[in-house]
């Protein structure tokens, strides 16, 4: 657990633990900064949001705004060769307490590669994302989701998949999107999206007006797995976190 990234976002985590831990006279707290979520018995349902492929100035950066609008803290997986000319887009993603992972250099199917071109798709984005935020252990989204046991076993930290998938780059349909998730959502899940297409912004935004309404906590994949008391371990995929609400 490497909680200096999780500074920003440190005083909902801090917030959500104390609450996890306290009586039902005080479950009445903030979290997430000034959000305010009823807890019912174990705390809040929790879900955590993941966008891949950008950063893109044109969506990313109105989605950051509306998620910070909302006080929401969200996983980014980061594509190497957009990085150069997004420095300031990625310091404010990261200033806004989101979690920033890499989903390799060229956006390459991974299963098959060489172990020289694996450590260049990982190390190369790591480098880019060191030099503009400083060292960090940035997980791994591998592209498409495919992955072999080699790739498994050359990993050094999780490997994050999800549970929740609305194609949302193939309908490019806020409301497909929207009804796709919603109808899904669950304690523990990690759901896909892309920052790339405007029509992904908005469904984003829009379910987390609906599922904060319902009562679920945003949270970034790094909290889920802390807040479930999931080891960080290499090599392992995560694709949701056992329902517990
Ligand atoms: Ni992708």
């Amino acid at each position: 657990m490497e909680w200096g990234k999780l500074r920003k976002a440190g005083l909902g985590l801090v917030l959500l633990w104390l609450l996890l831990a306290t009586g039902p006279e005080e479950q009445h707290m903030a979290v997430g900064g000034e959000a305010q979520v009823e807890l019912e018995e174990g705390g809040p349902p929790l879900v955590a949001l993941t966008f891949d492929d950008g950063p893109r100035e044109e969506t990313t950066r109105p989605l950051l705004e509306g998620l910070a609008l909302r006080e929401v803290p969200a996983t980014f997986f980061l594509v190497g060769e957009r990085i150069c000319g997004s420095e300031t887009l990625i310091q404010d993603m990261a200033a806004g307490g989101h979690q920033i992972g890499v989903h390799t250099y060229s956006h390459i199917k991974l299963a098959g590669v060489s172990r020289t071109r694996y450590d260049w798709e990982i190390g190369s984005t790591r480098r880019e994302l060191d030099k503009i935020l400083g060292p960090g252990q940035w997980w791994l989204r591998p592209p498409y989701g495919i992955l072999d046991q080699q790739i498994k076993s050359w990993a050094d930290c999780p490997l994050v998949l999800w549970s929740v998938d609305p194609e949302d780059w193939k309908y490019r349909d806020a409301d497909r999107v929207v009804d796709s998730i919603v109808s899904a959502a669950k304690d523990g899940d990690i759901i896909l999206m892309h920052d790339s297409y405007p029509s992904s912004v908005e469904a984003a935004l829009r379910v987390v007006d609906i599922l904060k309404e319902r009562g679920f906590c945003f949270v970034t994949v790094e909290q889920l797995m802390a807040l479930r008391g999931e080891p960080v371990q290499r090599g392992v995929c995560i694709r949701a976190l056992p329902p517990k609400n």
